[in-house]
């Protein structure tokens, strides 16, 4: 595979930086959020991880929102011909299932946070309560959260699998479509 064939199909720089943004955002959302539903209750330490998960949540929000528009505009690349049909249909769920997996997740944590005495914060900045306290709908929406938050992180499991695959098996240049363009790539005519 040419590096001009790849090139032809990596996913513009705006596109690329969202991915990683979201990425990082989702998986320091995953470490907080498992780990601080397990900080005794009334500490000062567990209001200080519920607002940092609270405050990721949020941005990663606004991320992903950003996501979705510039998705909704424009194509993904052209997957390489080599790539049997199965795993086109199974990429195309799978980044389907994200897409909705990603709403749902930080709308039900949104929601779980608008239920509770506490609220939604942005870095100790209250947010619109789309509710008030009311502890049994609270706990209901977090177990809706972390239903969907697990169901994702079995997703990103096989995504990155997926992604490995191409990376050392396959070498299709799929892998490299979500990297920041190579500087060499800069001297091609435009
Ligand atoms: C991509 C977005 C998000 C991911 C992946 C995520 C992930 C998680 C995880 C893994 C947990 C622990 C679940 C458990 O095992 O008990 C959790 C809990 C929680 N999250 Fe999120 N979260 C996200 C967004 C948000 C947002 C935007 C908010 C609020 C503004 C939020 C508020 C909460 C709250 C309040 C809990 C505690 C629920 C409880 O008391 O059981 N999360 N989250």
């Amino acid at each position: 595979m040419t590096s001009e064939a790849i090139a032809s199909r990596t996913y513009p720089r705006f596109a690329v930086m969202l991915h990683w943004i979201i990425a990082i955002g989702v998986l320091v959302l995953l470490a907080t959020g498992a780990y601080m539903v397990g900080v005794p209750k009334n500490t000062a330490a567990r209001g200080l991880y519920f607002n940092l998960h609270k405050s990721v949540g949020i941005l990663t929000g606004g991320f992903i929102i950003l996501l979705i528009i510039w998705r909704s505009r424009h194509r993904a690349p052209e997957l390489p011909a080599t790539m049997p049909r199965w795993e086109r249909t199974a990429a195309g769920w799978n980044h389907t299932l994200f897409y909705l997996l990603m709403v749902f997740v930080t709308a039900f944590g949104y929601l779980t946070s608008s239920f509770s005495a506490y609220g939604p914060k942005l870095f100790g900045i209250p947010l619109p309560h789309w509710g008030w306290d009311d502890p049994a709908l609270r706990g209901r929406f977090a177990d809706w959260h972390r239903l969907v938050a697990w169901i994702f992180a079995v997703l990103i499991v096989l995504h990155i699998l997926a992604a490995l695959k191409h990376l050392v098996f396959d070498r299709d240049g799929v892998f490299q479509r979500m990297l920041p363009e190579r500087r060499s790539r800069s001297n091609d005519p435009a």
